[in-house]
């Protein structure tokens, strides 16, 4: 139930720290090694490349998991949209490893797919945070999500949730296959979760960047680069289906390949910047977009922030900066749809669980 919040979608929200803290729970045995399957386990080190099948938020969540295994557990990822996967099947390796993620489990487009592969006689692992699920019975192994019921049919706990799984399941592989790490997600997950308190204890000072940018605008658009630029893509789709708002995730570098000629007096730009190894770049953006009269906000993370940016995430590894950056995304977009009397938990034309393809 609610409570005391006006929105589960607020709710979920703010639950992000503890379902962090559920997680590092439930993957750690009582000597602090990594919790999960044999069978997964093997599975993982068995394969050749991992195709990531997913659809939305879920899809976005695969995004950034593909930068896991492939960094630290050095196995090849494709991601790919649920829907699309069946009319242009890529050719396959010798020995994949097929990934679904679903917080439902229900997701008609990914069942399709594990339908396919199953036929083909390929092994599936689905994360969802509905064990029991047709995804999760389905196949030939299951992860957890441990986010507890998400209610609102915009996805927040559980984008969070399968990011952290994504980064366990990462690391558990790589102690399998014996790499060196200098990486400890456990750790990293609990500085995580407290980055999240602190975030969803800045909601007034979103609501009045809300307030200030995107009280009517028509449109918005998200910008940056490497692992921000797949935050963007979630943040834009957060606004676009409970504000509707036109909202778009652009990778900074192909601004000037086509998108700045959208800018606008006024066009509202939400720029990511966590990573500092593309800080310079994405700011570079942010200029030229300003140039040509966008309104631009900037959130960056604390130890890159210049004192014009218009909100600071704190510090968290690089990694793991999706965790904390997209927090004050879904809080955007709440505060958008609020401000436009949108029906925040039940958004038109969606649905929260797409049983048809
Ligand atoms: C966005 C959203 C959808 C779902 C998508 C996949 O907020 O909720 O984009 O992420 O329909 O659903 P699952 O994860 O249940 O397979």
């Amino acid at each position: 139930e609610k409570g005391t919040y006006p929105h589960f979608m607020l709710k979920e929200i703010d639950e992000q720290p503890f379902v962090m803290r559920r997680i590092i729970k439930e993957y750690q045995t009582e000597d602090n090694k990594l919790k999960l399957d044999a069978d997964v386990r093997q599975a993982m080190k068995a394969c050749d490349r991992i195709y990531i099948i997913a659809a939305g938020t879920s899809y976005h969540a695969g995004l950034v998991g593909k930068e896991f295994i492939e960094k630290l557990a050095n196995i090849p990822v494709e991601v790919h949209i649920a829907s699309e996967f069946s009319y242009n099947m890529p050719l396959l390796s010798e020995k994949p490893l097929f990934i679904f993620i679903s917080q439902s489990g229900e997701t008609a487009d990914s069942r399709a797919v594990l339908v396919r592969i199953k036929e083909l006689g390929h092994s599936a692992l689905t994360i969802t945070n509905v064990p029991g699920s047709t995804l999760s019975r389905e196949a030939d192994y299951t992860l957890n999500l441990y986010a507890g019921p998400e209610i609102a049919v915009a996805s927040t706990k559980a984008y969070t949730a399968q990011i952290a799984v994504l980064a366990i399941l990462a690391v558990d592989t790589a102690q399998a296959k014996e790499l060196e790490l200098d990486f400890d997600p456990m750790q990293e997950l609990a500085i995580v979760a407290n980055a999240m308190e602190v975030l969803t204890d800045q909601k007034e000072a979103i609501e009045e960047l809300v307030r200030e940018n995107l009280g009517t605008t028509r449109n918005a658009f998200f910008i940056g680069r490497s692992t921000d630029y797949h935050v963007c893509q979630e943040g834009s789709l957060k606004l676009k289906e409970i504000s509707y708002i036109q909202a778009e995730g652009f990778a900074g570098g192909e601004l000037k390949h086509g998108t700045i000629a959208l800018i606008e007096e006024g066009t509202p730009v939400i720029a990511i910047a966590t990573q500092e190894n593309v800080n310079l770049s994405i700011r570079g953006n942010v200029q030229e977009v300003a140039a040509r009269g966008a309104n631009t906000m900037v959130f960056s993370m604390k130890g890159l922030e210049q004192d014009t940016d218009a909100f600071v995430i704190p510090h968290v590894h690089e990694l793991l900066t999706p965790l904390a950056s997209v927090v004050p995304m879904q809080l955007l977009a709440y505060y958008a749809a609020l401000h436009r009397d949108c029906d925040v938990d039940k958004p038109r034309n969606l649905a929260k669980s797409v049983t048809v393809e």
